[in-house]
């Protein structure tokens, strides 16, 4: 029987689901995979798998590379949050042909004892903080910070993975540069040492260590919802992904036509 030809796969990365799915591809004969990242952080962890970084310019540019690299299979592993590059994903695919998979890991779900604050929005997070001075433990990524400038009585921790532009920081700040995954323990000790009265974070899922830790410390926590999810097929695992592309891999023409 002759092989079909290496599927040429694009994966819209930027997330440890993204990562660990090159890591299942790498060294395989059966997948060509290209992952991309938005270019958003400093010093990415080089993949095991050719990358790429920046944008495609939209829909449009995104379906011009598809078939420009003839590519045959499209991963959106991309954040819950990312939800531009994920409509462009959709958008392209369909105007491709080219089958698409969403790989997205469940949101986190609150347990009883938790003090979730559900928020749509980040500027509905900042506003929630309330009007008197709090300790917050702020943990939205670097991009989002501009709406808590509009509450500047509350004292911040920061964290992200990259320094936050100085532009977007409220004025009282601390500013903490870390690549988790973080302990539960580390986290309790982070926040307890800081004093921390209230938690902000998107419902990303994956890791959920700081979670666990407000809820051992008995802190709120203001939790922004996640967006509405890209419509089609999707999974939640790497390993479920892989099992995807190996039913397209076995599905195409062994002349690779
Ligand atoms: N939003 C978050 O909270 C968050 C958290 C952790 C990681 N991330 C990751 O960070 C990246 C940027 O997030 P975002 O919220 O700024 O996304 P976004 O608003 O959905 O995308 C903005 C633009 O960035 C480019 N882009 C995004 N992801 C890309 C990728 N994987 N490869 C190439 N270009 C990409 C696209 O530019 P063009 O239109 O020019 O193609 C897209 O239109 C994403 O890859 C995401 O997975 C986001």
């Amino acid at each position: 029987m002759v092989e079909p030809p290496p599927l040429r796969t694009l994966i819209l990365g930027g997330t440890t689901e993204a990562s660990a799915l090159a890591r299942l591809l790498a060294g395989d004969a059966r997948f060509a995979p290209i992952l991309s990242f938005a270019g958003r952080t400093l010093a990415p962890v080089p993949p095991p798998i050719p990358h790429r970084l920046g944008g495609f310019g939209g829909a449009a540019g995104l379906a011009a590379y598809l078939r420009a690299e003839r590519l045959a299979a499209l991963v959106d592993a991309t954040h819950p949050f990312a939800v531009r590059i994920s409509a462009n994903a959709e958008a392209a695919a369909g105007a491709t042909g080219i089958p698409r998979l969403v790989l997205r890991r469940p949101g986190w779900t609150a347990i009883p004892g938790d003090d979730w604050r559900r928020v749509d929005t980040v500027a509905e997070a900042a506003e929630t903080l309330g009007a008197d001075p709090r300790r917050v433990f702020l943990t939205i990524g670097r991009q989002d910070l501009l709406p808590f400038r509009a509450a500047p009585q509350h004292s911040y921790l920061l964290r992200s993975v990259d320094p936050p532009d100085p532009a977007l920081v409220p004025p009282r700040a601390t500013a903490i540069a870390a690549r988790g995954p973080f302990s539960e323990a580390a986290e309790r000790a982070l926040m307890a040492g800081h004093a921390i009265e209230l938690v902000v974070t998107k419902n990303s899922g994956g890791d959920d260590a700081k979670l666990r830790a407000a809820r051992a410390l008995g802190l709120p926590v203001i939790i922004v919802d996640r967006p509405p999810m890209p419509s089609g097929e999707t999974v939640a695992d790497a390993p479920a992904a892989l099992a995807w592309l190996l039913a397209h891999h076995a599905a195409a023409d062994p002349r690779g036509v």
